[in-house]
């Protein structure tokens, strides 16, 4: 039983990550894990990698990770992320390889509360909507017998499902939320990294505890403006000519 710091979907985004550390860090937790996802779609995959190694107690990884490293395709990537993960393919150090090589598909963070990315049992599936929920409460259950917590990513957005028996409920991820103890939650800490988000670009994260039962969603600014350059100027963001040549190939293969 303890108090976790929570974060996921950082995306090589330094600034957005080092906000979010810091934020966490003041408010005292200790223990920072990580959902995975540490790279893509920004200019800072190393430094992100060393930040996540240096100060996250524990990392899994997410399907931007395995795609970095090559052990996923770009089949089921929008054409921004496949065009700045072919950037990120060609960056990563070949210590940050290794590291994100290492890291486990899931984890069970202490007992009853697991780590996942995407789905249950696939890195890449977004758990959106409540029948998705719902299947993956029992993969869950099947997986590791006696869970009541998941806590995941992949979606980017702070989310609660909490699962009774058949029924699913959408619980409002704002501020310090008491986790229902007769149900089974998925609990998404939000994504670190904004950028592509529309509106304010905040980095989210949560502090979750695990003997009280409560998630406390949390926001903070960071320079994106910072962000955005570097990662034009590191040759991360797709233009329109290389995005519809992209639609083209993908076209080509499905016919
Ligand atoms: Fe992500
Ligand atoms: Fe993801």
């Amino acid at each position: 039983m303890a108090v976790f710091g929570v974060l996921g979907d950082i995306h090589g985004n330094r600034e957005g990550l080092v906000a979010a550390l810091d934020a966490l860090e003041a408010n005292g937790a200790r223990r920072i894990v990580c959902v995975g996802d540490v790279v893509g779609y920004n200019a800072d995959p190393d430094e992100c990698v060393a930040l996540v190694r240096r100060r996250c107690a524990l990392t899994i990884a997410g399907n931007h990770d395995l795609i970095g490293l090559g052990r996923l395709d770009f089949r089921r990537c929008s054409n921004k992320a496949q065009y700045s993960l072919r950037r990120t393919r060609r960056a990563l150090a070949r210590e940050s390889r290794e590291w994100l090589a290492s890291l486990p598909a899931r984890h069970e963070l202490e007992r009853g509360v697991v780590l996942v990315h995407g789905g249950v049992r696939d890195v890449q599936q977004y758990m959106v909507t409540p029948g998705i929920i719902r299947d993956n409460a029992a993969l869950l259950s099947e997986d590791f017998p006696g869970a009541r917590l998941c806590l995941f990513g992949h979606s980017h957005e702070q989310k609660i499902y909490a699962v009774d028996g058949d029924e699913v409920r959408e619980v409002a991820a704002q501020g310090l939320v008491q986790l229902d103890r007769n149900a089974i939650s998925f609990v998404n800490p939000g994504s670190v990294d904004a950028s592509r988000k529309h509106g304010l670009k905040l980095a989210e994260f949560m502090v979750f505890d695990s003997e009280k039962l409560t998630a406390d969603f949390a926001r903070v600014p960071y320079d994106e403006a910072q962000t955005e350059a570097r990662a034009s100027a590191g040759g991360y963001r797709i233009d329109r000519w290389r995005d519809r040549l992209y639609d083209f190939q993908r076209r080509l293969i499905r016919a």
